[in-house]
């Protein structure tokens, strides 16, 4: 009876930005997938076909042919029963990006609940291979190399988010310690729209930062002093300070190629931009885009409650839209790298006219305020 069945993932989160990309590059790969969606099943399938079709898979065939299944289940307390047929492992991706506790039980309820649920669902049901998608900021305000390895003993975190990403890492690092079962870990740091054509359906963090740049643009522009914008805005941070962001197509290329391939399973990757962007390659980037310039870069202690007038437009939410500006780790990606030179695969770099490719693609979708096919997200800040 099993040998009948194609290998099949259980797999969370496939609505979301980062999902729906994994499930299109497994699918297309011919993998089998089961995906966890929430209630209404109706409504939510309709969104996750129309996010599939949208980088250009028709998943309606795959459906008929039972190779993708949609199920209805929510964290942590209502994941389906398997009757779909043998579970040969679990692709946790799901989770809540809310950075901190308001009231509503998340980030914890979803993240550390659900990483309690699914392997209690894993015991149950006697699936021995996990992959969970973390993040590259479990490592807290940890400084230095920061290696493919768990953190232990807990870091110093900067949000709730960071943290019950945390405790749900070692609570899949203690599941995999019985013999027989295998975790991998993925830990994207920020991810960004599409290498090649920019589209995205999440809008916070960098783009809502670059939006945030275009309104100070349009209340200071006065066309009697040309095309350009003067601007004196002091830039709280370090020049040379970097901005670790990772397109979404390199991210979700690298998780299917890992879970496709078994002798990759069983390890920590870091999809982090080896060379990430400095703080003043993207304050070139913002300027180029809006025609702005006279930005110079300050100590933010002298700029953060003490903003001028067009600098509070920007920073007077300095620690939610820049959240990492005064800590740039250095991740090593040995285990990411030694795929992409086997696999063949390459991370385009973020240039200049690559990053004003996804402004545009972005600024064309009203910032995530037009209504798109998918559920867009415009506060979400990870
Ligand atoms: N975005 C980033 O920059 C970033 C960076 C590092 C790591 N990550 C990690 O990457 C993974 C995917 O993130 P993303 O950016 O794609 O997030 P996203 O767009 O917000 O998607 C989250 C997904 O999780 C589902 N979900 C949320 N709460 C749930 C619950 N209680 N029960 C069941 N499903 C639930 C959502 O379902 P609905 O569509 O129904 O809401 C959606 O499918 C997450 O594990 C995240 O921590 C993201």
């Amino acid at each position: 009876m099993r040998a009948e069945h194609p290998r099949t993932t259980l797999m969370t989160g496939s609505t979301g930005f980062l999902g729906h990309y994994v499930l299109r590059d497994l699918l297309t790969r011919g993998h089998r997938v089961v995906a966890v969606i929430r209630a209404p099943l109706a409504d939510s399938s309709g969104r996750l076909l129309a996010l599939l079709a949208e980088v250009g898979l028709d998943a309606g065939p795959l459906i008929e042919q039972n190779r993708l299944v949609l199920v209805e289940g929510s964290l942590p307390d209502r994941l389906p029963g398997p009757s779909w047929g043998p579970t040969d492992d679990i692709l946790h991706n799901a989770a809540s990006l809310q950075l901190f506790s308001n009231g509503n039980g998340d980030p914890h309820k979803t993240n550390v609940g659900g990483a309690e649920a699914i392997v209690r669902w894993a015991e149950d049901h006697g699936v021995r291979r996990i992959h969970t998608v973390s993040t590259a900021y479990t490592c807290g305000w940890n400084t230095g190399v920061i290696l493919e390895q768990f953190h232990e003993p807990e870091p110093e975190f900067q949000t709730d988010y960071e943290r019950t990403k945390w405790q749900a890492e070692i609570l899949f690092k203690q599941w995999g310690e019985q013999n027989g079962r295998t975790l991998t870990v993925f830990r994207p740091s920020f991810l960004v729209g599409d290498s090649e054509t920019g589209y995205t359906t999440q809008f916070g963090g960098f783009y809502q930062f670059a939006r945030l740049v275009g309104v100070l643009k349009q209340r200071y522009f006065n066309p009697n002093n040309g095309a350009r914008t003067y601007i004196p805005l002091r830039v709280p941070g370090k020049p040379d300070d970097v901005q670790n962001l990772i397109t979404v197509d390199f991210v979700s290329r690298i998780i299917a190629e890992v879970i496709l391939a078994p002798q990759y399973h069983g390890r920590i990757y870091h999809l982090t931009n080896p060379e990430p962007p400095t703080n003043d390659f993207m304050k070139r980037c913002y300027e180029d885009y809006y025609g702005l310039y006279g930005g110079y870069f300050a100590d933010p202690n002298e700029v953060v409650g003490k903003c001028t007038q067009a600098e509070s437009m920007l920073w007077d939410q300095y620690h939610l839209l820049t959240p990492r500006v005064v800590h740039t780790p250095h991740f090593d990606t040995t285990n990411t790298r030694r795929i992409m030179t086997e696999r063949g695969i390459e991370l385009l770099p973020l240039t200049r006219e690559r990053v004003l490719m996804l402004f545009d693609w972005a600024a064309g979708k009203g910032w995530g305020r037009a209504a798109g096919n998918g559920k867009s997200k415009s506060v979400s800040l990870v």
